[in-house]
C-alpha cells in the first residue's frame, strides 16, 4: 500500500542543506552529548541548525540543552520550538518521563509520522541523534532520509569498536555516505582506533578527551561551550571540511 506520508517526508526535508546522523551502534559513547554540542556550536557560528532526538527509549539531548516545559506548536504540521538558536524536536515532547513501550513496527510508524509532521523549514543542517543499536530505526533512516550522512562515534574501547565496525560495514554495504569516525572519551594516548578506522578505508576525524567538567555543565549551554570537550569538537569541525 502506498503511504502518502512518504511523499510528504521528501517535501518536509527538501529545504535542508545537510542531514547528519550521529550514530554508533553502541550506547554510552557520547552520541547525544556530541550531537547537541555540535548543534550549539554550529548555531553560534550562524548556521541554521535543527536537532532531532530520535532515541525512542531514552531521549537525553534536552538535558544537555536545559530544555524544560517546552512544547512544539501546531501550524499545518508540528513546528519545532527554538532552543538556543536551534530548531529542536525530541520524542521527549511526547513521552515525558515515560519510556515508549513500542515494538519494531510501531517505532517505525512513529518515526515516519514524526518526519511527516515536522516543519523544519529552511535549514543549513539537521543533526539527528540516534539511539544505540543497529536495527530497524537505522534501516528506516536510510530508507526515508535521502542524502543522510553518517557521523560515527566510538569510545577508545575495543569492545565498543567491535560494534562500530559492524555498523560501518553495514552502512557501506547499503551504500550510505559515511562522514567519518570520532573517538570520544579518550583517556590515554593510543592510535589503535585511528588505525582500525583507516584500515577500513574510512576517515578518522579526530579525538575528544574525557572531560570531567562536562557533567556539571549539562543544562548550562554557556558553561558547556567553554569546556575542553566543546573546544575539541570545534577543532574537529575546523580540521575537517565536512561541514563547509
Ligand atoms: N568526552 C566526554 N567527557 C566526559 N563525559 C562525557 C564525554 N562524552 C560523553 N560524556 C558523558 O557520558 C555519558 C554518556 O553520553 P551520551 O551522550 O548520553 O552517550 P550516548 O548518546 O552515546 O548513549 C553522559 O553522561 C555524557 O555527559
Ligand atoms: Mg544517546
Amino acid at each position: 500500500m502506498l503511504d502518502p506520508r512518504l511523499t510528504i517526508i521528501g517535501e518536509r526535508l527538501k529545504s535542508i542543506g545537510q542531514i547528519i546522523v550521529v550514530s554508533s551502534g553502541k550506547g554510552g559513547v557520547g552520541k547525544s552529548l556530541i550531537a547537541s554540542t555540535l548543534a550549539l556550536i554550529l548555531a553560534r557560528k550562524g548556521f541554521r541548525v535543527g536537532l532531532l532526538d530520535l532515541d525512542f527509549t531514552s531521549p537525553t539531548t534536552h538535558v544537555t540543552l536545559g530544555v524544560r516545559g517546552l512544547q512544539p506548536s501546531e501550524d499545518k504540521g508540528v513546528v519545532p520550538p527554538e532552543v538556543h538558536g536551534i530548531k529542536y524536536m525530541s520524542l521527549i515532547f511526547y513521552l515525558g518521563d515515560r519510556t515508549s513501550p513500542l515494538r519494531g513496527p510501531e517505532i517505525s510508524n512513529a518515526f515516519i509520522e514524526m518526519l511527516a509532521v515536522t516543519r523544519w523549514g529552511s535549514l543549513d543542517m539537521l543533526i539527528i541523534d540516534m539511539p544505540p543499536g543497529i536495527g530497524d530505526l537505522m534501516l528506516d533512516v536510510l530508507k526515508y532520509i535521502r542524502g543522510a550522512r553518517f557521523l560515527i562515534i566510538t569510545s577508545p574501547s575495543r569492545m565498543a569498536f567491535e560494534t562500530v565496525r559492524k555498523l560501518l560495514t553495514l552502512l557501506r554495504d547499503l551504500g550510505a555516505e559515511i562522514i567519518g569516525v570520532i573517538e570520544n572519551m579518550k583517556m590515554e594516548d593510543s592510535a589503535h582506533i585511528r588505525r582500525e578506522v583507516e584500515a577500513l578505508g574510512e576517515r578518522f576525524l579526530g579525538e575528544i578527551h574525557f572531560d570531567g567538567r562536562v557533567e556539571n555543565a549539562l543544562g548550562d549551554v554557556d558553561a558547556l561551550l567553554k569546556t575542553d570537550f566543546a573546544k575539541e569538537i570545534e577543532k574537529i569541525l575546523e580540521e575537517n571540511v565536512m561541514w563547509r
